[in-house]
């Protein structure tokens, strides 16, 4: 019996171990309640800065408190599950939704502290590509993505069609141009609504879930492209999705929003080997962890 209790007393520092996952487990809460401030390459310059950016829609706080950094001339990955506010995020840089509290930074400009035509030049300097491609119905494939030419710069047409139409090539769509958008594939109209977020040579270039509603085979092809065109042009590129190999091929950073919060934030392979239970669970795709339902 005095043996049992002698035993117990040795075996008491490894009881210390033990607690460990316990710490972390409140280490995590925290984080899963307040977020991180991310700033992985602070040496690095960042075009887009996120600062403690609040946002509700009526009672329903979608972003609450979210602070984020991306890093120039990268392409980072925002992930995290359906209604966490991803496209909300979005919509912030691009001037679409204003923040209720927090700034809103690009290229160095408070975008809310500035007039509606000085936010109307940072635009123009963004490109983005929406869920759906966002293309004009009316349109033919060349006109969609001839629009933003002709509607913000003074360029003949000849000039105009000569953008367009190595647009188109870059993307394989020059035999497409006369086609409408309704008579293109899904694949087809996330080419040309990324020819057209690329028409005026953005510095900042943002895409929607690029890959919603393609087969896998067409995902990659359409990562190869975003890939080539930014190693040959390059950017800041901000690109949301769900699909954890998109993420993983094409990103240089990755983060991850959960609740309207940034809860994680660091080089593609940092979060494929992060112990944060969330974050393995997202990347994993499992059903056991802290994301539920609700
Ligand atoms: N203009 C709006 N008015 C009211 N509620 C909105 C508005 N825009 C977004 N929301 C709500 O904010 C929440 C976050 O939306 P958001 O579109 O950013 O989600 P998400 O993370 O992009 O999700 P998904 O991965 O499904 O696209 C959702 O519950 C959505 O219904
Ligand atoms: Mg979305």
């Amino acid at each position: 019996m005095l043996g049992h209790v002698t035993d117990r007393r040795k075996a008491a520092p490894a009881m210390t171990t033990q607690v460990a996952p316990v710490d972390n487990q409140a280490f995590y809460e925290d984080i899963y309640a307040n977020g991180i401030v991310a700033d992985p390459a602070p040496h690095l310059e960042h075009s887009v800065k996120i600062k403690n950016v609040k946002k509700s829609f009526g009672s329903f706080d979608v972003l609450t408190g979210l602070n984020l950094n991306f890093v120039d001339d990268s392409i980072t990955t925002v992930l995290g599950p359906s209604g966490t506010g991803k496209s909300v995020l979005l919509k912030h840089i691009v001037g679409l939704l204003e923040p209720d509290e927090g700034v809103v930074e690009v290229f160095d400009q408070d975008i809310w502290r500035i007039s509606p035509a000085e936010r109307q030049e940072i635009r123009k300097r963004v490109g983005i590509l929406f869920q759906d491609g966002a293309l004009f119905g009316s349109m033919n494939i060349f006109d969609n993505v001839a629009f933003p030419l002709r509607k913000h710069t003074r360029k003949r047409e000849s000039e105009v069609r000569k953008i367009v139409m190595d647009r188109l090539d870059e993307v394989g769509l020059t035999r497409a141009e006369k086609k409408y958008p309704g008579e293109v594939s899904g694949g087809m109209k996330k080419r040309a609504g990324f020819a057209r977020a690329l028409v005026l040579n953005p510095s900042l270039v943002m895409f929607d879930e690029p890959d919603s509603g393609l087969d896998p085979v067409r995902t990659s092809l359409l990562n190869d492209l975003i890939l080539r065109v930014h190693a040959e042009h390059g950017g800041t590129y901000i690109l949301v999705t769900h699909d954890i190999r998109t993420a993983r091929k094409v990103s240089d950073y990755v983060g991850v929003v959960w609740k309207g919060k940034l809860i994680h934030y660091g080089e593609t392979e940092e979060a494929f080997n992060s112990d944060m239970p969330f974050v393995r669970q997202f990347l994993s795709g499992d059903s056991i962890g802290p994301l539920g339902m609700d």
